[in-house]
Order: C-alpha cells, then sequence, then structure tokens
C-alpha cells in the first residue's frame, strides 16, 4: 500500500459553533483510517485552537494545519500571523493556493518567503501549483498540483494528466509527495489515488460536509493500489 495524504481545505468558511458540529459529526462517520493514509484538516486562523483541542479530546484521526502564514516574521506586522504562532498550534500549512495568489496578489518571490518563514518554524509545507512550470521553492515537503479550471467548478482534470503533470512536477522538483486537488469527491477520489503518481488528494468543498469528507477517505482508503 502506497502512503497517501488527504488534506481537506476549509477555505474561509466556518464558525467556531460550526466546526465543532462538523468535528463531532465527523466523529460519527468516519471509519477506522488505515495507518497508511494520514488525513490533514486545513482550517482558518480563528478555528486553529478549538479543532485543536477538540482532535485531541476526542482522539479524532485528524492532523492539524493552516491555510496561509506571513511572509515576515513575528514584529510590527498588524494582521498577520507569523509561522511562529502559526506552529503553536498547526503542525501542517497550504501555500501558494491559487486564490491566494489571484486574490491577495501572492508571487512567486512573497511565497518563497513564507515557505522558509514556516519551514524555519517547523511547519510542514503543502505547496500548490497550478501546472508543472510554477516554480517550486526549497523546504517545501508536499506538492498539491490544482488546475485552476477544476477547483470549486466539478469538473476535474483527467486522472491521467493528473498523473502525468505529476510525474513531471517530481521531476523537476526535489518533492516526492505530490497530491491532486480540484473538485474531488468520494465519487472520483478512487480514479486519482489510483494513479501511480498520485499520493494523495486535496479536496476543499467534499471536505465542508463531515459525512462526504469522511465518505471520501473510505472511498480512498478501498481503492489505494
Ligand atoms: P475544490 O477545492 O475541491 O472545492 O475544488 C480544492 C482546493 O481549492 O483546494
Amino acid at each position: 500500500m502506497k502512503p497517501l495524504l488527504i488534506a481537506g481545505n476549509w477555505k474561509s468558511n466556518k464558525t467556531t459553533a460550526e466546526a465543532l458540529l462538523w468535528l463531532q459529526d465527523f466523529k460519527n462517520h468516519i471509519i477506522p483510517i488505515p495507518s497508511y493514509i494520514t488525513v490533514v484538516l486545513c482550517v482558518p486562523f480563528t478555528l486553529l485552537y478549538t479543532v485543536k483541542e477538540t482532535i485531541k479530546r476526542d482522539s479524532l484521526p485528524l492532523v492539524l494545519g493552516a491555510q496561509n502564514v506571513s511572509a515576515f516574521p513575528e514584529g510590527a506586522q498588524t494582521g498577520e500571523e507569523s509561522a511562529r504562532m502559526v506552529r503553536d498550534l498547526a503542525d501542517w500549512v497550504i501555500i501558494g493556493h491559487s486564490e491566494r495568489r489571484k486574490n491577495f496578489n501572492e508571487t512567486d518571490e512573497i511565497l518563497r518567503q513564507k515557505v522558509e518563514q514556516a519551514h524555519r518554524a517547523g511547519l510542514k509545507i503543502i505547496y500548490c501549483v497550478p501546472d508543472d512550470k510554477t516554480p517550486i521553492p526549497a523546504h517545501v515537503d508536499v506538492v498539491a498540483y490544482e488546475p485552476v479550471f477544476a477547483i470549486g467548478t466539478g469538473t476535474t482534470d483527467t486522472p491521467k494528466h493528473a498523473n502525468d503533470i505529476i510525474g513531471s512536477i517530481k521531476a523537476y522538483s526535489q518533492v516526492s509527495t505530490v497530491l491532486y486537488g480540484g473538485s474531488v469527491t468520494a465519487e472520483n477520489v478512487a480514479l486519482f489515488v489510483s494513479q501511480r503518481a498520485i499520493d494523495g488528494v486535496l479536496p476543499g468543498g467534499a471536505s465542508l460536509d463531515p459525512e462526504k469528507f469522511a465518505n471520501l477517505i473510505s472511498a480512498a482508503a478501498k481503492s489505494n493500489v
């Protein structure tokens, strides 16, 4: 069985009360997860503490991640969360999501600085790229290939094309774990994780509903080669 990483991305969704309900419901739906599958849940900063405490209290099979980090070290940067502060609560962080590249003008250079900060603080990094041409900074742990046309649209890349692009990303970067993201669901996850080069998935919409997310994890476990 190849190791699989499933990273749910809640994006800018959920109040504290909604997050607590999700966690309770997830506990009711999740089946025992095989040891070769790691499930990371990437939540907004405002939920990190609550989700962390609930995962610990209820022994949920989830590892906690954030979705962003400051490019600056701790200090006079109003409204920013430094990598050291994020590391206090989370083990993982998503950097370079296409929504941040597009809506927040995050350039390759800014993203390189974010990776540097996250790495120094000891965060594990999932670095998103839209293709196999985008630069990947040193110290990235996992890459997620997320073609823009597939994000939130219900239209995925084809598993074969995703596998080819991911093979190419592995060849030009030093990164050996590469995920596919973009409209992944419980219904289609098997098509992706059964591809040789694909090491897991990064679902957004399908992670917002606890039953759908638990089903997605079960489907991935059943289809792993
Ligand atoms: P989606 O989002 O699964 O809703 O397409 C994926 C992502 O943007 O990470």
